[in-house]
């Protein structure tokens, strides 16, 4: 019997997932490797793009071998990964440096250098988005600054998911949804645009062919087919950045459905039929990886990453350990949340860890609590990071709900979506129904679904979420705790105002006296 099996691969930041699922949405196997993240400066991000190939190569192998699939049941590939970071290819396609990422921060002048050869409001209208330290082009104006010698050597630009579809398959290769993260296109267009290229000085020659995501771009390789036990020639489609892969994953893929993602970033992200120019461009304006649609999306840098970097610098309490020895991880701190009150009794957190990208687009912005005193404890501390969260995407959500994009339901994805108290917390802080998906599997599951319109296991994208996508259950606000964080909300949103100058000052003491 041969199976109508997709394969889906998620390049993250934390790790690479591979997912293999069949026409009906259900997981069939799938495999994980974690790979670690470089921080050698405050506020820089790189990783080896190696790992990410070494760690896609181990898991499609590992999830194959582990359910005895064979090559040829796999009818279709997709790539889905983090978005903007840049891997630069010298002649023989080594890796020059490490990879610069999406939540690496160097960039600041970089951007005011973008401005300064536009115009800032004429930029907006050319690439329809703010110039960003986090987005690509920024990053190439960087090296060509700061490693002139590295630029020169410089052949190709990549992103993380298009480098790893270059080694399984040899093609310099991208997509319309992630490409757009790169600052470098005509955003209606759906193509690289001219005026930006040549504005920057950037030859169109470093760049990657450009396809929509459903779209077949490569073939897998011979030694990749003999690594990993797929077939040689195994199409690979365009896939999408992780945001619209996982929202294709998830069913937003119509107007007036907005869902919001919580991992190691946070997204609040809407489908739009047409391409939204917003001329202040506080929200990212890109494709979408459903063809001849866009989407918008607001981007809090830190979300489960601010719990990560609480997890790992201070732990769980020891009274939660003691309490809930069966409890592992993250749901030791879930628990501790669910012992603090709504508001957390006046203590507020500011995700700010890495600066932040929605509403802020501020570099030098750092994390607060705020409001501590004797009476917190740790449990006041993990929930407040919760709420603070919640916070920050609720200021991407007004953001479109000012220029009219609104949803009855959220749907709430990613690991944040899988614990039940930062669920309530959200619901409650946007004071709206939040929906849960039954088969909820992230960016590697929708890059699969594409992966199935390429190879025709699907006719459309619309009906491959018809076939695969499930909702699991709906939530309802609680009046009298959406209360407390309606006004807690505004204490929130004055902080960073009051702030602001501070930041940048802490900043200057930091790196520049
Ligand atoms: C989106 C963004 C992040 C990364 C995370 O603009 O930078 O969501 O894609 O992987």
């Amino acid at each position: 019997m041969t199976n109508n099996y997709l394969l889906g691969i998620d390049i993250g930041t934390s790790g690479t997932r591979s997912l293999i699922i069949d026409e009906n949405g259900n997981i069939i196997s799938s495999a994980m490797k974690e790979y670690p993240l470089y921080t050698p400066r405050p506020g820089w991000a790189e990783q080896n793009p190696m790992d990410w190939y070494d760690a896609t190569i181990s898991t499609i192998r590992e999830a194959v071998q582990k359910k005895n699939i064979k090559g040829s049941d796999i009818k279709s590939i997709g790539l889905s990964g983090q978005m903007h970071g840049s891997v630069f290819l010298d002649d023989s396609n080594d890796v020059i440096r490490p990879a610069i990422l999406w939540n690496d921060q160097r960039t600041e002048p970089q951007c005011q250098e973008i401005y300064d050869i536009f115009g800032y409001d004429n930029f907006i209208k050319l690439s329809y988005n703010k110039a960003l330290p986090g987005f690509t082009s920024p990053k190439i104006l960087w090296l060509r600054e700061n490693e002139p010698d590295n630029y020169k050597r410089t052949k190709k630009i990549l992103l993380p998911k298009d480098y790893v579809r270059f080694m399984i398959t040899g093609a310099y290769a991208t997509e319309v949804s992630d490409a757009a993260g790169m600052l470098l296109m005509d955003i209606k267009e759906r193509t690289w645009s001219d005026e930006i290229l040549d504005g920057l000085k950037i030859s169109r020659n470093l760049l990657a062919d450009i396809f929509e995501s459903y779209e077949v771009s490569a073939k897998l390789d011979a030694k990749t087919a003999s690594l990993t036990g797929l077939l040689e020639g195994t199409p690979i489609v365009g896939g999408g950045g992780d945001n619209a892969a996982g929202n294709v994953g998830s069913g937003i893929i119509k107007q007036g459905i907005i869902s919001d993602s919580i991992g190691t970033s946070g997204v609040v992200f809407a489908h739009s039929d047409s391409p939204v120019y917003d001329p202040e461009g506080r929200l990212h304006s890109f494709c979408h990886a459903v063809p001849g649609k866009w989407h918008l999306m607001g981007v809090t840098l830190s979300a489960a990453g601010a719990q990560k970097w609480y997890y790992d610098t201070f732990g769980p309490s020891r009274d939660i350990e003691n309490k809930r020895p069966e409890l592992k991880k993250y749901k030791l701190l879930d628990a501790q949340a669910e012992q603090a009150a709504p508001g957390s009794e006046g203590l507020l957190f500011l995700p700010y860890l890495s600066g932040e990208r929605t509403p802020y687009a501020d570099a030098f912005a750092r994390g607060v609590f705020f409001g501590m005193s004797y009476m917190h404890n740790q449990d006041h501390f993990v929930r407040s990071i919760m709420e603070g969260v919640a916070f920050s995407q609720l200021d991407c959500l007004n953001l479109m709900s000012g220029l009219g994009i609104n949803s009855e339901h959220i749907v709430l994805i990613g690991g944040g979506s899988r614990s039940r108290i930062w669920k309530e917390i959200i619901c409650d802080v946007f004071q709206t129904p939040i929906v849960t998906l039954k088969n909820e599997e992230g960016p590697a599951f929708g890059a699969a679904l594409l992966a199935g319109v390429g190879c025709g296991i699907y006719n459309s994208v619309e009906n491959a979420v018809e076939k695969a996508v499930k909702k699991s259950s709906e939530i309802l606000p609680d009046k009298e705790k959406s209360g407390i964080y309606e006004k807690t909300y505004e204490i929130y949103k004055s902080l960073y105002k009051s702030l602001k100058e501070d930041f940048k000052k802490l900043y200057e003491l930091q790196f520049n006296s």
